[in-house]
């Protein structure tokens, strides 16, 4: 599995070690107090951090890739899974030296964890001032100010109505080519599993133009590819009605009707034919033709769509509260190769180990993964969440051994069927655009296809940021090798 924190690539949390995390870089603007912020955790996260740096930037704060000159320390946290939880703790821990050195530095807690855990997290962990939920992050300037005054402060109230729309994110660890835009918080969905719905609260979509506005500067600061984010972006919906009263009347005569998540894509889409428009997540039970049609009109949009399954098996599914069964994933995924053709590259997640899960449900994982023959997959073993629905109602008694070995036969069929998709490209021609050096070598480009495959190819005289033909002419599992053709 590729790392799939150092190139995020999806909504798909740390997993594949134990310190996968983003931190902040230098900046240098001649604000008067450092912030330093290390974001675990899935795409959403990496974005909300850019709105908080955008939130402490107002306030007098430049960020620090520099822990020890920093003023405020903030991790911006996840819960997905124990592990992801675990990490953070570890990290504390280690931040306790720093802060006995430093006494007068503010340490937050911002995220997922802190939404779950609220008080609990001031109560276990001494060091921490400030804990701060997701849907407040307008209020750190004041919470972070009393706690330099010496008074802890938390604030974890969850909005119906907070997009944060009006900020304009300070690009983090920016390769200045692509670029993350929030449509969406929240989830409406309640995946037994799954801990979102109580850490991201309500779902609730952003105005689109907004949006739209935000793609366009992108752009015209020279980003060309952006990457549209929600839990489950196929549910997008913006009425001026069912929105902020009050900005109705300005924005009347511009929309009238619903806007839907078809509509959505095709306006980022016509902001330029030269920016490149990625989503995720699509759910399987709220994707529609539309979005694939639509997909299939604009060469901009990127032929790719994440679509976890979970489990292959119907059984798991409803008891996983995921809406739909295997029948009806298949079904979507033979509407995506009707639409879109065989190039179109489909992406899973996986659990593992679910609740009672039998040797043969699993084996039908695994049957369904060689149905669909997924580009690559984002693979997990079960983790129970307190709180959720299937911590309340099922046992969770799949051992972890068998869990694990589960996990390890996902992975392995996942590792075959990548190298098997990857060979079919051998030889075919594909635009790619370039997104900075490739980690092995100066001398080697690296950029992504259309199917979101990572592309090396040889520097010659390209940059980020060009588009460029390439001709295929060796895979790994992981990645695709080319060379240029004019
Ligand atoms: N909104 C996305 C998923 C977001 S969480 C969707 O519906 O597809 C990312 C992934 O983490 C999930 O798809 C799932 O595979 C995994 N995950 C979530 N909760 C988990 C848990 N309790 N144990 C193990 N994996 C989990
Ligand atoms: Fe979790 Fe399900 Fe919502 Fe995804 S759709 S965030 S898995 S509850
Ligand atoms: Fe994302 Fe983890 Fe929260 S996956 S939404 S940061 S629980």
């Amino acid at each position: 599995m590729e790392n799939i924190i150092k190139d995020i690539d999806l909504i798909a949390p740390e997993e594949a070690q134990a310190c996968d995390y983003k931190t902040t870089q230098d900046e240098n603007t001649g604000k008067s107090k450092k912030l330093y912020i290390e974001s675990y955790g899935c795409q959403m996260n990496f974005s909300d951090s850019e709105i908080v740096a955008s939130i402490m930037k107002e306030n007098g704060f430049d960020t620090t890739s520099d822990v020890e000159k920093a003023d405020v320390i903030f991790l911006n946290t996840c819960s997905i899974r124990e592990k992801a939880e675990q990490t953070v703790r570890n990290r504390l821990s280690h931040f306790n030296a720093l802060k006995r050195q430093k006494p007068e530095m503010t340490i937050g807690v911002l995220g997922c964890m802190a939404e779950r855990l609220k008080d609990k997290l001031l109560e276990e962990e001494k060091i921490v001032d400030v804990v701060v939920g997701p849907d407040a992050y307008r209020d750190l300037p004041n919470l972070v100010a009393a706690a330099e005054d010496g008074e802890k402060g938390i604030n974890t109230f969850l909005s119906r109505e907070e997009t944060y729309a009006d900020i304009s994110p300070v690009r983090l660890n920016s390769n200045g080519v692509t670029a993350f835009i929030s449509i969406m918080r929240g989830c409406d969905n309640m995946c037994s599993f799954c801990v979102v719905p109580f850490t991201r609260g309500r779902e609730r979509s952003r105005d689109p133009h907004s949006i739209v506005k935000e793609a366009q500067e992108l752009f015209a600061a020279g980003y060309r590819e952006v990457t549209l984010l929600g839990q489950n972006v196929d549910s997008y919906k913006w009425s001026p009605e069912e929105n902020n009263k009050a900005r109705l009347n300005k924005k009347e005569d511009e929309v009238s009707t619903v806007v839907n998540f078809a509509h959505l894509l095709e306006m980022v889409a016509q902001v330029s034919p030269l920016l490149r428009v990625r989503f995720s997540t699509s759910h399987p039970k709220d994707i529609t033709d539309e979005v694939l049609h639509t997909m299939k009109r604009y060469d901009n949009i990127c032929k790719y769509i994440h679509l976890p399954v979970q489990s292959g098996n119907s059984r798991i599914l409803e008891l996983m509260n995921r809406t739909y069964d295997r029948e009806w994933y298949l079904d979507r995924v033979r509407a995506i190769r009707e639409i879109l053709g065989e190039e179109c590259g489909i992406s899973s997640d996986m659990i593992a180990g679910f609740c009672t899960e039998t040797e043969e449900e699993h084996r039908d994982t695994l049957s369904l993964m060689d149905i669909v023959q997924y580009d690559f997959s984002y693979m997990f073993f079960y983790s129970e969440r307190p709180g959720t629905l299937a911590a309340k109602k099922f046992v969770d008694d799949i051992p972890l051994d068998v869990k694990k070995r589960r996990l390890a036969e996902i992975i392995e069929k996942q590792t075959a069927l990548s190298l098997q998709r990857n060979k079919l490209d051998a030889g075919k021609v594909q635009e790619i655009l370039i997104e900075g050096t490739s980690k092995r070598s100066e001398a080697q480009l690296k950029g992504r296809n259309s199917a979101n495959k990572v592309v090396i190819i040889p520097a010659g005289k390209h940059k980020k940021g060009d588009y460029v033909r390439v001709k295929i002419t060796d895979c790994s599992a992981a990645t695709l090798f080319g060379e240029v053709v004019s």
